[in-house]
């Protein structure tokens, strides 16, 4: 079986006013009537494929776990320190041998048909000791993406010749023009001892200070706390950037899954279904007139609007947000969206 680790963090500002630091993005109804978190739950339910999925998540958000998910083992976080520990917690509680899917719990995926048939390919590849993560095909010089390029073909996908994360605008276009490269999707498979061998080769520090807090950590039944004060001695680093940029054990399955991470409100207005119109209301009561391509979300109030193009507007308590068009990733820049 494979093990799933899901990890729920982050702060959710590019969603403000619907996420904030309380109520991140994986927690929120964006598309139907299951969270992003659910969904990710939902992909793994599978019991014959897949183990009771390790759900590794800060303090602050435990309850809204434990209120969203079925049956799952928590992991909880005093404190974030990104990706590369918050897998490392979860690694160094299994079976050095056994077979993780890391999942972020915070995307949207099309087709799910081709997630599993990615993830049994890379399960075949994580047996043989690579560390492989899902990549997906890139249709813009998006800079907020780790970037593969791959190398010489393995039994099924292929070898990361170099893995960029975050590149700046201008290698985002080269590689775009170039070819070769594809996005990481952030989804992971590998084996728990491989994650913490090559993990320990390139951040030694992490490892040791992971293990001791996982040791001299808290199981009350299926929530185990790490030891706060040696966890929180670790240093902030996500997995990209302490692990993938550096091994030479990474590979890399390309899979069109129909993946997004609903970066910000036109991410997610690009993945709603529209109306003839191009119009989406996620709102009880909304009306429009001689209106195109307008999404409206609210939590209550009704909204209005007549003779608007290319608006998005969104309602959440006593916060309200028109952005237009093209331009919700300055949503991120916005006072409130900090949490001020
Ligand atoms: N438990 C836990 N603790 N989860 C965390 C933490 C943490 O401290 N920090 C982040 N996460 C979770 C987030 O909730 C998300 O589900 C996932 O880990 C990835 O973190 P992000 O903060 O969203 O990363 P990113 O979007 O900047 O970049 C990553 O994802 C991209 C694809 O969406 C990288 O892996 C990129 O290379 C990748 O392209
Ligand atoms: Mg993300």
């Amino acid at each position: 079986l494979i093990q799933p680790v899901i990890l729920c963090g982050g702060s959710g500002t590019r969603l403000w006013p619907l996420s904030r630091p309380e109520r991140p993005k994986p927690f929120l109804n964006l598309l139907g009537d299951r969270t992003l978190f659910q969904q990710t739950l939902d992909r793994v339910a599978d019991r014959s494929r897949f183990a009771e999925p390790i759900v590794v998540a800060g303090e602050a958000h435990a309850s809204l776990v434990a209120d969203q998910a079925g049956s799952h083992s928590l992991i909880v976080e005093p404190a974030a320190r990104n990706t590369a520990p918050a897998i490392a917690l979860a690694a160094a509680r299994l079976p050095p041998e056994s077979i993780m899917l890391v999942c972020p719990s915070d995307h949207h995926i099309a087709d799910e048909a081709s997630l599993v048939r990615a993830v049994d390919q890379a399960g075949a590849l994580a047996q043989e000791g690579w560390l492989v993560c899902l990549g997906v095909t890139p249709d813009r010089p998006e800079t907020g993406y780790g970037y593969v390029e791959m190398g010489e073909s393995l039994r099924s996908g292929s070898r990361v010749a170099r893995f960029i994360e975050k590149p700046d605008a201008d290698a985002a276009r080269d590689y775009l023009s170039r070819g070769g490269f594809v996005w990481n999707a952030g989804i992971f498979v590998l084996r728990a001892g491989d994650y913490l061998t090559q993990l320990e080769r390139h951040r030694p520090a992490m490892v040791r200070q992971v293990r001791s807090s996982t040791k001299n950590g808290t199981d009350t039944g299926s929530i185990f706390h790490p030891a706060a004060a040696e966890f929180l001695s670790i240093e902030a680093e996500s997995v990209d950037y302490a692990l993938m940029e550096h091994t030479d054990r990474a590979a890399v399955i390309a899979a069109d899954m129909g993946w997004s991470d609903i970066g910000n409100w036109d991410a997610l207005a690009a993945i709603r279904r529209a109306d003839e119109e191009g119009n989406i209301v996620a709102a009880k009561e909304a009306e429009l007139i001689d209106c195109r391509r307008v999404m409206i979300q609210s939590d209550g109030p009704g909204v209005s609007a007549v003779g608007l193009r290319d608006v998005t507007i969104v309602v959440d308590g006593d916060e309200i947000l028109v952005i237009a068009r093209g331009s919700a990733a300055g949503v991120a820049k916005l006072g409130g969206a900090k949490g001020k």
